[in-house]
């Protein structure tokens, strides 16, 4: 009975796809989340969790960001998980990073303009920026923080005057804007939402704006 148990959680442990990864050929990578408390930073901090990829996960915020790294630090996965809080703590979050994602700021709130959202988060992502060309000058960034066509210009204008500018590997994100449309469309062009319908994408995508 034990033995038969052992062998079906055995087998419920084994990795089914292609795409597992043993921990022992994976190298060490630490990644570093800036706003890691917010409405995108924990379901990231939660997905890198989840990524094997990982073994070290930093999660910063300027507030509550213990209570989050406790909750994620929870689930059974390769990576350590440490929570940094505030300014004196930016440097040790930062510190050996191989990736830095940043989804700190605000989210743009009803009345507010594309210029007040860059007012507030511009002068945010130049400081979180100024701090990591000094602790971590060969990570690499993924901007989340909108408008990301302007947050990424600043990123790349701080590391620039710092001396550790290097276009391959600060990258703005917008896969929602991607998913977005596909599912937008989907629904317009009564399209399963599921389905791989790549090749079709700027035509769809030129149709649902036209
Ligand atoms: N690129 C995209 O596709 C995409 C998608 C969704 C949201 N966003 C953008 O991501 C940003 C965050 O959105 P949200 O919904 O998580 O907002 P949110 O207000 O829920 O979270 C923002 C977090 O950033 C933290 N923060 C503020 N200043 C900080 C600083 N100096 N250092 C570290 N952390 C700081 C806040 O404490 C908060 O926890 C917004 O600018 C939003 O527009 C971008």
């Amino acid at each position: 009975m034990r033995s038969s148990l052992l062998r079906s959680v055995k087998t419920l442990a084994r990795p089914t796809t292609a795409r597992a990864y043993s921990v022992d050929s994976v190298p060490n990578r630490k990644v570093a989340v800036l706003g890691a408390a917010g409405g995108i930073g924990q379901p990231l901090a939660l997905l890198m969790k989840l990524n094997p990829l990982v073994s070290k996960l930093a999660l910063y915020d300027i507030n509550n960001t213990p209570g989050v790294a406790a909750d994620v630090s929870h689930i059974n996965t390769r990576s350590e998980v440490t929570g940094y809080m505030g300014d004196d703590q930016l440097g040790q979050a930062l510190e050996g990073s191989d990736v830095v994602i940043i989804p700190a700021g605000v989210p743009r709130k009803p009345g507010m303009t594309r210029d007040d959202l860059f007012n507030i988060n511009a002068g945010i992502v130049k400081s979180l920026c100024t701090a990591i060309s000094k602790y971590c000058p060969h990570a690499i960034i993924n901007m989340i923080s909108n408008p990301v066509n302007s947050t990424v210009p600043i990123a790349a204008e701080v590391f620039k005057k710092a001396g550790t500018y290097d276009e391959k590997k600060l990258f703005g994100v917008t896969t929602l804007d991607v998913v977005r449309a596909k599912t937008f469309y989907a629904g317009k062009g009564n399209v399963n939402v599921a389905e791989e319908w790549e090749c079709n994408y700027y035509n769809a995508l030129s149709r649902l704006i036209g």
